[in-house]
């Protein structure tokens, strides 16, 4: 069996951010709920190599790295800080570079920060949409906090971290699922577009 890639992404790019730290702390319960490593990806380290990557074909170095990493993973988190009612420009433009094919089935933790408790639908009304049109398997709990949920950027509400963990234990078979059959449909799909 090839070794799992469980893989967080935030697409703030503030640092300290409390959206990475909420994409953190899942990563944190998916490594104790499957036992496998995790990573997370530093999208403000990585964000000027994206930024000139305007396609694909662009892609060299460290940003193709860091997007063949996102490709690769057997399970995603993925975060955004709520701007403007949507998911950030920034996180659009990784999602933009990707190859569509890599997503199918793949499981996906959908996850986001706002300023207002107003705005979480915005997981289910922009971000889930993005992941619907890469055929990924974005999982039906979702995690939204908000800055009283935080304190000195640590989470500080028992709530969502009870959450967190209900969220790791939901995706937990899916990563071993992810990793018994893989992408099933890939290579299909990609001797039909070859
Ligand atoms: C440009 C900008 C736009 C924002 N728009 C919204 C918004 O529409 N709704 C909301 O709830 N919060 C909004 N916020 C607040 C952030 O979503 C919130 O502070 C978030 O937790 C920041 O995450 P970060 O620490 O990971 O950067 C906005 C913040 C910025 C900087």
């Amino acid at each position: 069996m090839k070794k799992s890639s469980i893989v967080g992404i935030s697409g703030s790019l503030s640092v300290p951010s409390r959206t990475s730290v909420l994409v953190k702390q899942v990563l944190k319960a998916l490594q104790h709920s499957t036992g496998h490593a995790t990573q997370f990806l530093e999208l403000s380290a990585s964000a000027d190599a994206l930024f000139q990557s305007r396609s694909p074909k662009d892609l060299t170095g460290p940003a193709r790295d860091f997007i063949d990493t996102i490709e690769q993973a057997d399970l995603l988190v993925v975060g955004s800080p709520v701007y403007r009612a949507s998911y950030t420009g920034a996180l659009k433009h990784v999602f933009d570079l990707v190859d569509h094919r890599r997503f199918s089935n793949k499981p996906v933790v959908l996850t986001a920060t706002g300023g207002t408790p107003l705005h979480g639908l915005m997981i289910d009304h922009q971000l889930r949409p993005l992941f619907g049109f890469l055929q990924a398997l974005s999982l039906p709990t979702t995690l939204y906090a908000v800055e009283t949920d935080f304190t000195n950027y640590e989470i500080s509400n028992p709530e969502l971290l009870d959450r967190i963990a209900r969220v790791a234990a939901e995706a937990s078979p899916y990563v071993k699922q992810h990793l018994s059959f893989g992408n099933g449909s890939l290579e299909s799909q990609l001797a039909a577009t070859a």
